[in-house]
């Protein structure tokens, strides 16, 4: 994982910015969980999924029965995408772009292949996108495992659209239930 940060490094310092590294389980864990870019909070902690969204970590583990320990959780960009809001002067977070995202996805998938995880869980469109390749929507495929190469995939919505949209959130906790035999079965 050294090389792999290294590398993350050097990508994040063409764009003049901090990376936050995946953290946890490094090897053979039993779940890779694949956010979309750090936030503020993560860029100061250095942690993924440290600020409001740790909240939903915690849920999101709580259900399936896992400690945050027991698996890899990490980001499809390393750095913060974010935007200075002319009114406020302060940096606000803004999607990733097309170009960022390509920087880090040949050292995803390095990193993804060094922790070998028994199923790579995706938050959101980003994360889906980036690891299945195509341009499939979380709407048409969330809940629904499939397999690309040699890992397995499952796609979750991402949880800042399931704060944002409650409709989502009965079929986001579906989801997790099936996520859960999922793993139970692979154990
Ligand atoms: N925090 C992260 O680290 N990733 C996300 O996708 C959202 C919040």
């Amino acid at each position: 994982m050294e090389n792999i940060n290294r590398e993350i490094l050097r990508i994040a310092e063409t764009f003049g910015k901090t990376p936050v590294f995946g953290s946890g389980k490094t090897k053979n864990a039993k779940i890779l969980l694949l956010g979309e870019a750090p936030g503020a909070k993560e860029v100061e902690t250095g942690r993924p999924f440290a600020g409001s969204a740790g909240k939903n970590l915690d849920e999101f583990l709580s259900i399936l029965g896992l400690r945050r320990e027991d698996i890899y959780i990490t980001n499809t960009v390393k750095i913060r995408p974010c935007r200075v809001n002319e009114k406020t002067g302060r940096a606000v977070n803004r999607p990733p772009t097309k170009a960022e995202i390509s920087a880090f996805s040949e050292v995803l998938r390095k990193e993804i292949s060094a922790v070998s995880p028994e199923i790579i869980v995706t938050l959101g469109n980003t994360a889906l996108q980036a690891v299945s390749g195509d341009d499939r929507k979380i709407g048409d495929c969330h809940g629904q495992v499939f397999r690309n190469g040699e890992f397995l995939i499952f796609p979750l919505y991402h949880p800042a659209a399931v704060i944002y949209r409650r409709s989502l959130k009965d079929e986001y906790v579906k989801d997790l239930e099936k996520l859960k035999d999922i793993v139970s079965q692979k154990i």
